[in-house]
């Protein structure tokens, strides 16, 4: 089965990317890039579509609610000459992006998602794909007419987060109905939701869906992609993983430097302070003493800090 790292705003920038490559996995979304930021011409926003030399097959998430934004956005990530595949969010349900009318609100509007989608295929010469879920909640299932919108619109391939927007990032996945959209789509379906094991996967292939994307699983164990095609558990360390995704951190921090020579890059200090934090105390999680490394993460603001903390866990391995 192929499996695919799911976007992860806040996560999945390239450095972890590549780390989840190395792990196995068969390709990879950046996380979301706002339409309206590329627009406005922003330089986080362009950050975030930036790229390491030796990851794999990667797609950019664009969202948006903007026909004329997202055309623009399409146009832009095809130019970097970086990716494979563009695909428009349509399942995000956090109120910034909601409120601006795009991720989960477009499952309201599947016409409004076929004339993004098509501002998107008119615009670029890759496969294009959408992103979303069930529907808004449980009462309605919409994802059939959407699938069947994307498709006259020109879309490649439908990715379903199997809950509805109600249910957030909780509760069960339906897998039930991901069936049914595999049966009905005239698109190819990719299955998302909840897996984190082999039982999990090997259910969310039953489905019969073309790929399984997986996000926070992957977070604390970028290996999982191999080990779930059966691969021996990764035998480097958690500090070793540590050492490694820093980095892909730093040559990452060195290559905004050099392309964006007038954008404020943060020091090597504070840019591995901060992509660090989110990832470090995830690889150490459930071993003792890691809610005291936890606190200590929370004030950590030099590299030379983060490398002294690696180096005490390597002597715990
Ligand atoms: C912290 C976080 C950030 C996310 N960011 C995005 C995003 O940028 N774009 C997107 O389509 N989905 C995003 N999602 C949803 C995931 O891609 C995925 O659909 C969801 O987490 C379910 O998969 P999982 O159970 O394997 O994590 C995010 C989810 C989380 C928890």
């Amino acid at each position: 089965m192929k499996l695919v790292l799911a976007p992860l705003a806040g996560f999945t920038d390239a450095p972890f990317r590549q780390m989840c490559f190395e792990g196995g996995a068969d390709m990879a979304y950046t996380e979301m890039v706002s339409a309206a930021g590329l627009a406005h011409g922003s330089s986080p926003t362009r950050h975030l579509m930036e790229t390491l030399p030796g990851e794999g097959k990667l797609a950019c998430q664009i969202f948006g609610s903007r026909v004329s934004d997202v055309a623009y956005a399409a146009k832009i990530a095809t130019e970097t000459g970086r990716f494979r595949e563009l695909n428009l969010n349509a399942g995000c349900p956090m109120p910034k992006v909601t409120r601006e009318g795009a991720g989960a609100k477009l499952i309201e509007n599947p016409r409004l998602i076929a004339q993004l989608l098509k501002a998107m295929t008119d615009n670029t010469d890759l496969p294009v794909t959408l992103k979303t879920r069930l529907g808004p909640h449980p009462g309605r299932t919409n994802v059939f007419e959407i699938a069947e919108e994307a498709a006259r619109a020109g879309a490649a391939g439908i990715i379903v987060h199997a809950r509805y927007t109600s249910q957030m990032h909780g509760g069960p996945v339906h897998l039930e109905k991901l069936s049914e959209l595999v049966r009905r789509s005239p698109l190819p379906v990719t299955g998302n939701g909840s897996v984190t094991n082999a039982a999990e996967l090997s259910a969310m292939s039953q489905c019969a869906v073309d790929a399984v994307m997986i996000g926070r699983a992957a977070l604390a164990k970028p290996s999982l992609f191999s080990e779930l095609k059966g691969a021996p558990p990764e035998k480097a360390s958690a500090a070793e993983m540590c050492e490694r995704h820093l980095g892909h951190i730093l040559s990452f921090r060195e290559q905004l430097a050099r392309r964006y020579p007038l954008d404020h890059v943060p020091s090597a200090d504070g840019f591995s302070s901060v992509k660090m934090h989110t990832h470090l105390f995830r690889y150490f999680n459930g071993r003792p003493g890691a809610a005291a490394l936890r606190a200590r993460l929370s004030t950590v603001r030099t590299l030379a800090e983060i490398r002294e903390i690696i180096e005490n866990e390597k002597s715990v391995d």
